[in-house]
């Protein structure tokens, strides 16, 4: 192949948010050039000036690597399809996160893996911030397992998806604020154990409590980490310097906490921690902020491409 060729990509569930961000992201990328994009109720609709296919028409032979932003339980089969026909996949969905045939594509974590990955399964929106925000800490054995770490996490009505649904109408959530999936049932807890478990050495309990916020992007997560040992505020800011010394995409905040202007319509995670006073255990309260879409979804997928197909990691990314 010519080096200096873009690389064909094919984009599956080009027209739902996530979809449309790749399409977007993509149309500025200086290595990828989109050779189809597909949807289902808007095939036949131009977005990015790209004229949507249906997925199951999708010209396979065409591209070198489909990125796949369909629902979950819908994206499996279209993945396996361009597998069959020899291409490499990122699937955006949940199909693969917790399956042995993919690499989980948390690019700072398993770089190595995803650079040599046919598959590479993209982590869930939420799961990326938090991860990003525990592993350090568990990689240093300072979660202290006999007590629960608190994950109370907040998305923009974008994290839901473009399909319509009454309780996602702006007069639904308009000037509210909501929580949902309480008492520890989300979906995303399978990944999170599974994550923090093989990647962090940490297998205690998580209590996962997702909020519904009424802006258009972006993910604020509030981590509260009990530990095994006093942190100091400069100890634990070192702690994560260290962990993510040279990354482009982890801004570590000091002095001042992350909130969504740090993050939204940019390919990164903000961290930022304070050792918690006035408790009789040692706790750290660690802040994380993404823009779901971005960081949480179509961004991390093109820096998995990018790895994969050996372009430079934020070629197409504004970090
Ligand atoms: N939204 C987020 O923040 C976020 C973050 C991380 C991961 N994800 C994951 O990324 C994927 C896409 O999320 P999204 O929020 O962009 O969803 P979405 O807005 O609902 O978009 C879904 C896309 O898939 C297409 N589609 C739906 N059913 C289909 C079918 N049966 N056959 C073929 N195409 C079909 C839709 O086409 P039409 O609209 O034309 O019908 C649309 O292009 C999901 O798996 C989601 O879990 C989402």
């Amino acid at each position: 192949m010519n080096i200096h060729a873009p690389v064909p990509v094919g984009v599956l569930g080009a027209s739902g948010y996530v979809g449309q961000e790749l399409l977007r992201l993509l149309a500025h990328h200086p290595g990828a050039a989109i050779v189809f994009a597909t949807a289902e109720s808007a095939a036949g609709e131009v977005i990015e000036g790209h004229r949507l296919g249906r997925a199951d028409d999708a010209p396979l032979h065409a591209a070198e690597i489909v990125l796949s932003a369909l629902p979950h339980g819908v994206s499996g089969r279209y993945v396996h399809d361009a597998r069959a026909a020899g291409k490499r996949a990122v699937d955006l969905s949940a199909d693969f996160r917790l399956s042995p045939e993919a690499v989980y594509g948390l690019t700072e974590v398993t770089r190595p893996r995803v650079a040599a990955a046919e598959l590479v399964a993209n982590p869930g929106c939420y799961p990326t911030a938090a991860l990003l925000a525990l592993i350090p800490l568990a990689q240093q054995g300072l979660i202290d397992a006999s007590r629960e770490v608190v994950i109370d996490a907040a998305s923009g009505v974008t994290g839901a998806g473009r399909a319509p649904r009454r309780e996602l109408l702006f007069g639904e959530v308009t000037e509210d604020f909501r929580a949902y999936a309480v008492g520890n049932e989300h979906r995303h807890l399978a990944e999170l154990r599974a994550t923090l478990a093989r990647e962090g050495g940490f297998s205690g309990d998580l209590v996962f409590t997702p909020h519904l916020l009424p802006v258009k992007r972006g993910i604020l997560e509030t981590i509260h980490v009990p530990l095994t040992r006093v942190l100091d505020q400069a100890t634990a800011e070192g702690l994560y310097q260290a962990a993510y010394h040279g990354e482009p995409c982890v801004v570590l905040t000091r002095g001042t906490l992350p909130s969504l202007k740090d993050v939204v319509y940019r390919n990164r995670v903000a961290i930022g921690v304070v050792p918690v006073a006035n408790v009789r255990r040692p706790r750290l309260t660690v802040i994380a902020a993404i823009d779901n879409l971005v960081k949480g979804a179509a961004g991390q997928a093109i820096q998995n491409m990018n790895v994969m197909l050996g372009l430079p990691e934020t070629a197409g990314l504004a970090c």
